[in-house]
């Protein structure tokens, strides 16, 4: 399809919203990964994204929303909860909160839990989707369920072909790692998913962040599952050198075959880690990847690699 990848301004906005009103998903760029975005109140148009994804009904979609208030009208605000939120949005940042009694998300969506996941996303053309649509939009990452995130249009063209109708071409994703996701019911934030956001930037603004990220045998989200975010081929971590079978991806002093990056910059290296996992993935069977300092966003990085090169 030669205009299902169109920018806003060449008609992309006008048919998203005739689509989404529709009830047909559409793929929306973000500043983390790019979602598969549909309706959040019309069930239909929701249930045809698990579809879409072959994603289990029993995990919940994030609630995308225009502003923080409207965010607050669909999850039930706490103190923390507003903190966080004056803080960090838009931008990069899930918070799981009870749901609030005007909540217009559909139960699918919540798959049946009382509990709604929300964020206000910082990527210009999606904020501005979310104004004109006028109420919230459900987007998981547009890929299939359990394999890497798309940080490009392209990657969401290759993944499900002409299955979806548009994708709305914000360029590539400037995080490129999926939103940090933070319960923020409690007296203290537990933090259930790593992301573009440090966990110590999130405790120094709500202090007593606890972490529940593993919990192997009944996953919350299944971003808590011990092997996701997965490419086809096999994953050795922490190499310095590439073996014959290997193709190396590198990062600081580590040259490798290809380079998160080259001066060692964790925030460039996270942008580009689904990009080249995606490119490597169509060349070889075997992937090393380089050492990773767990600093900052490094912490993220790692947790996606270590769910990649899981074999169970
Ligand atoms: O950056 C992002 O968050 C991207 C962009 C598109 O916004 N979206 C994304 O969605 O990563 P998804 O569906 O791939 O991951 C959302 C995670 C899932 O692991 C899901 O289980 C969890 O959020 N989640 C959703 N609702 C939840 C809830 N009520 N309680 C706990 N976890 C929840
Ligand atoms: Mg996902």
């Amino acid at each position: 399809m030669s205009d299902q990848i169109a920018s806003p301004e060449k008609g992309g906005l006008e048919r998203a919203l005739v689509l989404l009103q529709a009830g047909r998903p559409i793929a929306i760029p973000t500043e983390t990964v790019y979602g598969l975005g549909a309706d959040a109140a019309n069930a239909d148009a929701v249930a045809r994204i698990y579809a879409l994804k072959e994603r289990p009904t029993f995990n919940p979609l994030i609630a995308h929303c225009a502003s923080i208030d409207t965010a607050f009208e669909q999850g039930r605000a706490t103190p923390g909860a507003e903190l966080l939120a004056s803080t960090f949005w838009p931008g990069p940042l899930t918070l799981v909160l009870d749901i609030h009694p005007s909540c217009t998300v559909c139960s699918l969506a919540r798959s049946g839990l009382d509990t709604i996941a929300v964020r206000v996303p910082a990527h210009p053309i999606t904020a501005n989707l979310l104004k004109r649509f006028g109420r919230p939009i459900v987007a998981p990452s547009a890929n299939p369920s359990g394999r890497i995130s798309p940080t490009r249009p392209e990657h969401v063209a290759a993944d499900f072909g002409d299955r979806i109708e548009l994708i709305l071409d914000g360029g590539p994703c400037e995080a490129g790692l999926e939103s940090t996701i933070i319960d923020a019911r409690g007296e203290v934030p537990v933090l259930l998913r790593q992301g573009p956001i440090p966990a110590a930037e999130i405790d120094a603004i709500w202090p007593g962040l606890k972490s529940d990220m593993t919990a192997p045998d009944a996953p919350r989200a299944p971003g808590q599952l011990l092997r996701h975010y997965a490419p086809k081929a096999a994953l050795r971590l922490n190499a310095t050198k590439a073996h014959p079978d290997e193709v190396l991806l590198g990062f600081g002093t580590v040259e490798g075959d290809v380079s998160l990056s080259q001066s060692g910059d964790l925030i460039e290296a996270a942008a580009k880690l689904f990009d080249q996992l995606r490119t490597l993935d169509e060349k070889t069977d075997r992937i090393a990847v380089a050492p990773i300092p767990n600093a900052g966003i490094g912490a993220a990085i790692n947790d996606r690699l270590n769910r990649a090169a899981e074999t169970k």
